[in-house]
């Protein structure tokens, strides 16, 4: 099945998991690609209906924030928008948005890639001064996990601590878990209602690929992760201001926004704004996420600066050459080699990727050299991150749980 037309968002993915031809699946539950490059995005663009970010967005983008864009849209490893000219046109008239990200706590141990959406997040409310919030889905992951409630609702605090270690202002900050939330505020709750009004078993099925034999909770749970798109659903936060929101996430999330962007009008809302970011590759190669229940395939936010050494040596997919000489005579293959990789998400000095692909490409630069790079790039950014992580109290985090109104 193939979308050219943009803005097509009540799009049916598939039956059962959104595979395309070449048997690339990208939906929330599973991220796979058959090629040894993985995920083609550009297809997967057009197959979402989503638009590309291009260079003359990025060019807006400096020239309406004043500050140079961030490495991963640099990179396009934050490759795809929804609506951005929109945030863009109310930042430039002085107008506010708000926001929006979340994460499903489904382990106890966070990944170096989750933390890629965060930081993004986070530069994000730097330059634009705005309000943020984030969405713990505990429910999620008790209903598509084998977890119980307490279980899932402890890892979303436990979780909580990495996020808030990655530096978002508390003044402008409101983390929640759906599980303590929805009882807490019947605006969010009536919102969620509003949602599951207006989505038809169908549609969800169409989006999501749900069948007969799925949990009901699993049906109705897409309504709970649109809601907070609408700043109704914070009136602690926004009173009756009526804002639009912007949220960043990896693509695998766009099928909850798609549907959200379908029935926003309907409720006389605004239609959330995307930004889409790729994945981060497992360590052994591009076919797959990096995901915490593969701990061969992730670098952990907990892990030592010798088991980081010990994993990238061993497990870190390689693109250069079989022996020396080949290496040398013919040079690596940047475009799979997953040190390179790594590194254009994790290294933000942009001359000495450049420097490090030209010298990999040539032959110049060995494998084992290359894996030295990321091993140091990613060692002191996990340590500062478990210092700010160890330095959080009990109070901090429930200063940024609690219901109350948002420097903006
Ligand atoms: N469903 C997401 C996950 O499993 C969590 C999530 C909730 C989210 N709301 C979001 C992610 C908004 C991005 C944007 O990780």
């Amino acid at each position: 099945m193939s979308v050219e037309v943009e803005n097509v968002e009540n799009l049916k993915i598939s039956e059962k998991v959104d595979k395309d031809d070449d048997g690339d699946v990208v939906d929330p539950w599973n991220v796979t690609s058959k090629s040894d490059k993985g995920i083609d995005y550009e297809k997967l663009i057009k197959r979402f209906g989503s638009s590309p970010i291009d260079t003359e967005l990025l060019t807006r983008f400096e020239k309406v924030t004043g500050k140079p864009v961030h490495h991963l849209l640099r990179r396009g490893l934050v490759f795809s928008h929804r609506d951005m000219h929109t945030i863009l046109n109310m930042h430039e008239t002085g107008k506010k948005f708000f926001l929006y990200t979340g994460r499903g706590p489904s382990s106890g141990a966070m990944h170096v890639g989750h933390l890629i959406p965060f930081q993004f997040t986070k530069w994000l409310q730097e330059v634009f001064d705005v309000p943020l919030v984030i969405q713990l889905t505990d429910d999620e992951k008790f209903l598509w996990k084998d977890l119980s409630l307490e279980e899932a609702n402890r890892l979303a605090y436990e979780n909580a601590k990495d996020i808030i270690a990655i530096g978002f202002d508390v003044n402008k900050t409101f983390i929640f878990s759906d599980l303590d939330f929805i009882g807490q505020c019947p605006e969010f709750h009536r919102n969620i209602l509003k949602i599951q009004k207006l989505v038809t078993f169908n549609q969800v099925k169409g989006i999501f690929g749900f069948g007969d034999s799925d949990v009901i909770g699993k049906i109705a749970f897409p309504a709970i992760q649109a809601a907070p798109s609408f700043s109704s659903s914070f009136p602690f936060i926004f009173g009756n201001a009526k804002i639009p929101c912007l949220i960043p996430c990896a693509i695998d999330q766009d099928p909850y926004f798609r549907m959200t962007r379908d029935v926003a009008p309907r409720l006389g809302f605004f239609k959330p704004c995307l930004l889409h970011a790729l994945f981060v590759p497992a360590l052994q190669g591009p076919q797959t996420k990096m995901s915490a229940s593969e701990s061969n395939s992730a670098i952990f936010l907990t892990d030592t600066p010798k088991q980081i050494k010990n994993k990238v040596n061993k497990h870190a997919f390689s693109g250069g050459q079989p022996t020396l000489e080949e290496h040398r005579e013919l040079g690596g293959n940047c475009n799979v080699d997953i040190s390179y990789q790594y590194l254009r998400f994790f290294l933000e000095d942009d001359e000495r990727l450049e420097q490090i692909r030209s010298d990999y490409t040539s032959g110049k630069l060995l494998t084992g050299e290359i894996k030295k790079i990321l091993i140091e790039t990613l060692q002191p950014i996990i340590h500062e991150h478990q210092e700010r992580r160890a330095k959080i109290t009990e109070d901090k985090l429930k200063e940024f749980f609690t219901k109350r109104k948002l420097n903006f």
